[in-house]
């Protein structure tokens, strides 16, 4: 104690401040980045499984450690030295380098949603709710780097003799299609040029619904199966096999914080996802280090006053499908979600009608081991949800994650994990036991 009061009996009252500043703040916000780990859901996701951010993350609060222990140690070996000498401005220079990390850090998090790689095509977009004909509601979206004010018209026939204006210039465009008419074609357009889009809506036929769902294309992957992609996509539009909705479970890129991925994914789906409804869900992957914002502008649209837009319930026929916003698993169940999926089962939901959960993390799934992290049979989802799906009778569960196809049975409902629309291959998995079934 007498040799840090040696010292800074020696120092001026400018040196003092600027001295202590610097060690509280490289401090704080060094380790400030564990707190953003921990509690950033997508973030907390990666820490958890991921070996080497773990690793680096602790890299990086040691860093904020280590410091102010350099500084104890010049402190007590530099009593003697006048503080303007090398090991006071050599203490200077480590402060500022301890500085760079955090600082560089929450700048690149910060200017993640300037960073945008160009317009993105429209989306037509399943919402929550329905119309007054039974027929979910939906939106047309899409992204243009400029800020535009556009006209969209659409209708029944091809004169489409409806049209919303936007009031404001913006980048981001959605256009509400509500009240939609059962077994109807409609036929949409931006700004009265190009292409004339069309899609037909569901028939009104009771416990009738036909869609198609997989997961984890990963746009963006350099190691990606676009063969596969391709032949799912091809298998979507092709009018012989009648789908009537499109549900992509998530990691729809392989870096949520790059924009470029997301581009790619939005000009390869387009193309069919503008003509067929289209609910893609949030997957650990998307999520990365605020890729939440593109998401948001890309396919969450805010139309629909109260309605949540990461997690979904969509009716059909009777039908009804939850799309639930579970990434690497519970950290982003909220209290709001958790009490919006039982409020709807509960309210809006009859245990005989068909009942079917689709989410980007699994619950039942074989799968493989990394680093020490078991991807299979995910226990805290399963302790979650499972007696939730027995209470009240959900019929089907689908879900990605894992790159795999594989469907099994326990208590009742069916799990089916479609993982395979073109993310690199698992290749090596393992059975585990599925609870007793
Ligand atoms: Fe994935
Ligand atoms: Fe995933």
């Amino acid at each position: 104690m007498k040799k840090f009061k040696t010292f800074f009996a020696g120092l001026s009252k400018k040196q003092k401040i600027r001295y202590i500043s610097l060690i509280v703040i490289s401090f704080l916000l060094t380790e400030s980045i564990l707190l953003y780990a921990l509690t950033n859901s997508g973030v907390k996701g990666l820490f958890e499984w991921v070996d080497y951010v773990r690793t680096l993350v602790y890299l990086i609060c040691l860093v904020g450690f280590i410091f102010p222990v350099i500084a104890g140690i010049i402190i007590v070996i530099s009593q003697n030295m006048n503080p303007s000498k090398k090991p006071f401005k050599s203490l200077m220079a480590l402060a500022i380098f301890s500085l760079v990390i955090p600082v560089g850090f929450y700048g690149y998090t910060v200017s993640i949603p300037a960073q945008r790689s160009g317009d993105k095509p429209p989306q037509l977009l399943l919402l929550n709710g329905s119309g007054a004909n039974g027929i979910p509601n939906m939106a047309v979206s899409f992204w243009t780097k400029e800020d535009t004010n556009n006209i969209f018209t659409y209708g029944s026939t091809v004169e489409m003799d409806i049209e919303i204006i936007e009031v404001s210039s913006q980048n981001k465009h959605s256009f509400l299609l509500r009240d939609l008419e059962p077994n109807t074609t409609y036929y949409y357009q931006i700004n009265s040029i190009g292409k004339i889009y069309n899609f037909t809506t569901m028939p009104n036929l009771e416990n009738t619904y036909k869609f198609m769902t997989s997961s984890d294309p990963h746009f963006g992957a350099s190691n990606a199966n676009r063969t596969a992609t391709n032949n799912i996509l091809d298998q979507l539009a092709d009018p012989v096999n009648g789908y009537q909705s499109f549900y992509m479970l998530g990691d729809m890129v392989e870096y949520g914080n790059f924009d470029m991925h997301y581009k790619e994914a939005c000009d390869t789906l387009s193309p069919v996802t503008s003509q067929i409804p289209f609910r893609p869900v949030i997957g650990n992957h998307d999520i990365m280090f605020g890729g939440h914002t593109y998401w948001e502008d890309y396919f969450s649209p805010d139309l629909i006053e109260d309605a949540p837009r990461d997690y979904f319930h969509i009716e059909v026929n009777g039908i009804h499908i939850f799309v639930l916003d579970l990434e690497w698993g519970t950290e982003s169940y909220t209290k709001a979600q958790k009490a919006w999926f039982e409020n709807e089962l509960e309210k809006n939901t009859d245990p005989d009608d068909w009942i079917l959960v689709m989410s980007h993390c699994f619950y039942y799934v074989s799968g493989y081991n990394v680093d020490g992290s078991d991807w299979w049979d995910h226990q805290e989802m399963i302790d979650t949800f499972t007696p939730v799906f027995i209470e009240n009778g959900i019929d089907m569960v689908f879900s990605g994650h894992n790159h795999i196809f594989e469907r099994l049975e326990n208590n009742g409902v069916n799990y089916n994990i479609v993982g395979a629309f073109g993310g690199h291959p698992d290749t090596y998995y393992e059975y585990s036991v599925v609870g007793q079934a």
